[in-house]
């Protein structure tokens, strides 16, 4: 089958932005109006534990922009929040894999379910464009090579089983009721506003406190890390120029062990070695993702941030923005961290 990877440019004029107070979702409400001053926005969030308005506070008096309160899972939150919208970019998740092994059934409701609702409602307002943003994690483990987006899904957490299931509903509401939707597939993304749970945030924080880096098994697990804008940027690429029912790798072209990513962030923290602490494993831990970006790139989206560079920047927004993440570490964080990671560290 030969797929099209390009159709004629789409001018969003009112775009939701479901799940837009989270990390990946703030960061492309934030550059679409910069870049687009035209563009309306309405974000959606039930701002759960990883939503947070403060993500959105430097366009919160932009012009255009506007907060909605609400689930993904509710029709009738979407339906109120997409009328007079003519296109959906949806971020709303749950998207920790280590929560997904403790509890996995918010990600069911959320992941599956909320893209269900969503799709309904785009089906029923005729909504011109709706992009749905997934995971590399829907391939699985890649021992070889570069995954491309005709390989079959793999999922092997709860996390990644959940976006492949959201995933197939999408394909079949493109084939079955022809909407006009589009998929990105993304790597390991990183930059400011990155709740402290994830990799990068987790290790800068605690580093900077002189506080253990626990690290899960051998740390010799790959990732390809993508940088916030690179990715924010990429799906602002498919969604005006992507063809429709087609689904798009975003990766980021760096991939790294995780033992020198943690490495690296310790010698920028300028903390030492030491605190790197080999803790069990993750169960089920996927050793190695690694995209194929082509398709992407054939609609002229590159990443564009060197990770070494992203990551030195990264490592000191967070030494400079500590009024950001620290309220966050306490309460419900401290109770997960606590959690996942006490008797971890005792053992280690
Ligand atoms: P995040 O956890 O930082 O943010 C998720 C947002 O969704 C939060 O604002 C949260 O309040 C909101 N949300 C959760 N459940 C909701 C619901 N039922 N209704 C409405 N809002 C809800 O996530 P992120 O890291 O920004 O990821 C965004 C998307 O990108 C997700 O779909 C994720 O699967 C995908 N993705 C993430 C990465 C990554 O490395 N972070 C990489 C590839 C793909
Ligand atoms: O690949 C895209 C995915 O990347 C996204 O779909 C997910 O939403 C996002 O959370 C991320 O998943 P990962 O599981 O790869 O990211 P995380 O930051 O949790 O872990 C990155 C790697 O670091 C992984 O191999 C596990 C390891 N790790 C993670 C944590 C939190 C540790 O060694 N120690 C830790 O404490």
């Amino acid at each position: 089958m030969t797929i099209p990877v390009q159709s004629d440019a789409f001018t969003p004029r009112h775009i939701l932005v479901a799940g837009g107070a989270g990390f990946i979702g703030s960061a492309f409400v934030r550059s679409s109006l910069a870049r687009y001053p035209e563009v309306k926005i309405t974000v959606l969030d039930k701002l759960t534990y990883a939503g947070n308005l403060d993500n959105l506070a430097p366009i919160a008096h932009q012009q255009g922009y506007r907060f909605v309160r609400g689930d993904i899972t509710r029709p009738d939150d979407v339906t109120a929040a997409l009328d007079g919208c003519d296109a959906l970019v949806n971020f709303a998740a749950e998207t920790h894999v280590d929560r997904s092994i403790l509890d996995a059934g918010a990600f069911v409701s959320t992941d599956v379910y909320g893209s269900y609702v969503l799709l309904e409602a785009v089906k029923t307002l005729g909504v011109a464009r709706a992009l749905f943003v997934s995971t590399d994690e829907v391939y699985g483990d890649v021992e070889h090579g570069a995954s491309v987006e005709s390989d079959p899904f793999a999922p092997r957490s709860p996390y990644a089983a959940s976006k492949a299931g959201g995933e197939m509903l999408i394909r079949s509401y493109y084939i079955t009721h022809g909407l006009p939707v589009l998929v990105t597939r993304g790597s390991n993304t990183y930059g400011p506003y990155h709740y402290p749970e994830k990799l990068i945030p987790l290790m800068t924080t605690n580093a900077l406190d002189g506080l253990p880096l626990p690290v899960y098994g051998d740390g010799r697990q790959r990732r390809d890390w993508l940088h916030v804008d690179d990715h924010a940027a990429g799906i602002d690429a498919v969604l005006r120029r992507g063809a429709l029912g087609e689904a798009y790798n975003l990766g980021g072209g760096a991939e790294r062990e995780n033992i020198d990513v943690v490495t690296a962030i310790l010698d920028a923290v300028g903390k030492p070695r030491s605190l790197m602490t080999y803790v069990q494993d993750r169960a089920g831990h996927d050793r190695r993702y690694a995209l194929d970006s082509s398709k992407a790139r054939a609609l002229g989206w590159a990443p564009l941030h060197p990770f070494e560079q992203g990551l030195r920047e990264t490592v000191e927004w967070y030494r400079t923005h500590q009024e950001w993440w620290r309220p966050l570490k306490s309460g419900e964080y401290a109770a997960y961290y606590a959690t996942q990671y006490a008797e971890r560290l005792t053992k280690a």
